[in-house]
């Protein structure tokens, strides 16, 4: 049986924000190219993990896509009609069928409205429902997302911060949409509470058959619920695959310099991958780098990538990738070795310097650098 046909069809989706100057004369002097040329598909039913660091263009991505931002170019392809070609009448009933969840639920819920308001109105804008049937149904939607009914005419100030995204999932959810983008819906919650929202969005996507963009600047996050994931850097998509299979086989650099962060229980692929510490920002994206915007914090790279951008392409079945390396095996190969001997050595030098400090003081504190590896690992944990 072959794959479905895509639901969304995101076409070189570009979205730049223009910067203007001049008082009496407003003219654009730059661009802020925070989404760059996308091209992916998301299918119907699924979870497409979008993640990247903070910056990368992730949200403006999820914005683009349901038109909460008008692309400044490229095609959204949604149900056979191009979204980005619609007029705002044209996509108003369209509207329904395109949510979002925000990151922090506290900042996207108007805090002079009571939670029957709130969660009512996408159903008022699209006449859906008035008066007691319109109660009912916001009862209904707070009793699915595991609120009590009998709050509704409470402010959004009067519930936790976990309530307050499931208020914000309730809005979401009124219209019976298609296709929800779910930006960091748990970043802002406590990790206790992380859980729950996470295992009632998996709930509520069978439930109502949803497709789901969901993003997070941490792979970790991703890992559970996404079927694919999709990683974004400075605008552009670094490699796009199976969820399971970017974790054991990444195939671009920022994947797994990404992947670097995350602690991996096993051992023995603990021991053998290679670690990729990032170091610096993410570059400005008014002015990104030339050939492939990751040359600049790439310990790969070499002269053709800060020439040639590379395609975005299949390297292997359903693995895409935007990298070099994949027309050179070898010398990725030859540089992991490089990498690998040059952290053994490190770590040899390291060692040596703590046996030789520990002579000077003349106490064995054989200890300490287990407890230091102990306390990075429990913080990283601390994360998912
Ligand atoms: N409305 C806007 N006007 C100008 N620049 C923007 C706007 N929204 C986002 N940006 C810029 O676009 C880049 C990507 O932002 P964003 O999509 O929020 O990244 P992420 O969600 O990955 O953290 C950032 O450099 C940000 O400053
Ligand atoms: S194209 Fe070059 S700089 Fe870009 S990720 Fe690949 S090796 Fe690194
Ligand atoms: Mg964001």
């Amino acid at each position: 049986m072959g794959k479905p046909e895509p639901l969304l069809k995101v076409r070189n989706l570009k979205m730049h924000f223009p910067v203007y100057r001049g008082v009496f004369v407003r003219r654009e002097v730059e661009r802020v190219r925070a989404v760059d040329g996308l091209d992916f598909d998301i299918y119907p039913g699924e979870t497409l993990g979008l993640v990247g660091e903070s910056g990368c263009g992730k949200s403006t991505t999820g914005r683009a896509l349901i038109q909460l931002y008008r692309p400044t170019d490229g095609e959204v392809v949604f149900d056979g009609q191009n979204l980005c070609e619609l007029e705002e009448n044209q996509l108003h009933p369209l509207r329904r069928d395109l949510q979002m969840i925000f990151q922090d639920p506290y900042a996207s819920l108007n805090p002079r409205m009571t939670v029957g308001d709130i969660i009512g109105e996408p159903l008022r804008v699209h006449r859906l429902a008035k008066g007691q049937k319109l109660r009912r149904r916001v009862q209904e939607l707070m009793d699915t997302v595991g609120l009590d009914p009998r709050y509704i005419r409470r402010y959004p100030h009067e519930f936790s911060g976990g309530q307050r995204q499931r208020i914000g999932i309730a809005r979401a959810l009124a219209c019976e949409p298609r296709f929800i983008v779910c930006d960091e819906p748990v970043s802002a919650l406590d990790v206790s509470i992380q859980a729950q929202i996470m295992n009632l969005m998996e709930d509520l996507q069978e439930e109502f058959d949803l497709t789901f963009l969901f993003i997070a600047h941490d792979l970790a996050v991703v890992r559970h619920i996404s079927d694919r994931i999709a990683v974004m850097y400075l605008g552009n998509l670094a490699e796009v695959a199976d969820g399971d299979e970017i974790y054991v086989n990444p195939l671009h650099p920022y994947t797994e310099a990404l992947l670097s962060a995350v602690p991996i229980p096993d051992p023995e692929i603990e021991k053998e991958r290679t670690q990729i510490v990032l170091e610096g920002d993410v570059p400005s994206p008014l002015d990104p780098p030339s050939g492939c915007v990751f040359h600049t914090r790439c310990p790969y790279a070499w002269e053709r990538c800060a020439k040639e951008k590379p395609q975005f392409k299949e390297a292997q079945p359903g693995h895409q990738v935007a990298c070099h390396l994949v027309d050179e095996p070898d010398r990725r190969e030859r540089i992991r070795s490089e990498m690998a001997t040059d952290s053994a050595n490190g770590a040899l030098e390291a060692s040596s310097e703590e046996v030789s400090a520990q002579s000077a003081d003349g106490e064995d504190d054989s200890n300490e650098g287990a407890s230091e590896v102990a306390t990075v690992a429990g913080g990283a944990e601390e994360k998912t």
